[in-house]
C-alpha cells in the first residue's frame, strides 16, 4: 500500500504492508527510534506518538490509519510549540532508567495541548503509562511545570458582529 501522510512536518510517501504497525513503520522503516517498544499489546504507553494531535499506541495502531494523517513523534515535539515539556522532565530529573519517558512525555504533551492547565486529578485521568521505576510524582510535577512555563494558547478571533440593519 503506498500511504501518504505528514510525520513530524514533512509530507512522506511509503509503501509498506498496511497491517504493519506504526511502531514499526516508524522504527524500521524511517529509522525514527525515540518511540519505544514496550509491551506490544497497547498496556504500557511506552510507544505513544500523537495522530492528528491525540496520543495514540503505535503498537496497535495499523499503518493503514494514517493515511492522510498527520502524526507526531518525540523528533518532532519541539516542532510543535512542546519544547518546554521536555525541559521540565530535564528539570525535575524525572527519568530512572528511561525507558519509558519518550511515551511519558508524548502523553503529557497531548495532555496539555487539550488542557493546559491540568488538575491533579485530570493528570490522574488523562496519564495512565506506566513507570516500572516509579517516576509518577516527578512527572506530576514536570507536567504542573510544563504548564507554567508554556506559552499560552492563542484565544480564538472573535468574529465582528455583523452591522447593524439600517431602521427604515
Ligand atoms: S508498547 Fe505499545 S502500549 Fe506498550
Ligand atoms: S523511568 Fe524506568 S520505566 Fe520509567
Amino acid at each position: 500500500m503506498s500511504l501518504k501522510f505528514t510525520l513530524n512536518g514533512a509530507l512522506h510517501r511509503l509503501d509498506v504492508d498496511p497491517s504493519m504497525p506504526l511502531l514499526w513503520v516508524l522504527r524500521d522503516e524511517l529509522n525514527l527510534t525515540g518511540t519505544k517498544f514496550g509491551c506490544g499489546i497497547g498496556q504500557c504507553g511506552a510507544c505513544t506518538v500523537h495522530l492528528n494531535g491525540t496520543a495514540v499506541r503505535s503498537c496497535l495502531l495499523p499503518a493503514a490509519s494514517i493515511a492522510n494523517a498527520e502524526v507526531t513523534t518525540i523528533e518532532g515535539l519541539a516542532d510543535i510549540g512542546m519544547a518546554a515539556v521536555q525541559d521540565a522532565w530535564i528539570a525535575e530529573e524525572v527519568p530512572q532508567c528511561g525507558y519509558c519517558q519518550v511515551g511519558q512525555i508524548m502523553t503529557a504533551a497531548a495532555l496539555l495541548k487539550a488542557n493546559p492547565n491540568p488538575t491533579e486529578q485530570d493528570i490522574e485521568k488523562g496519564m495512565g503509562n506506566l513507570c516500572r521505576c516509579g517516576t509518577y510524582n516527578r512527572i506530576r510535577k514536570a507536567i504542573h511545570l510544563s504548564a507554567a512555563s508554556l506559552p499560552a494558547p492563542e484565544s480564538e478571533p472573535v468574529p465582528e458582529s455583523p452591522s447593524e440593519e439600517p431602521t427604515p
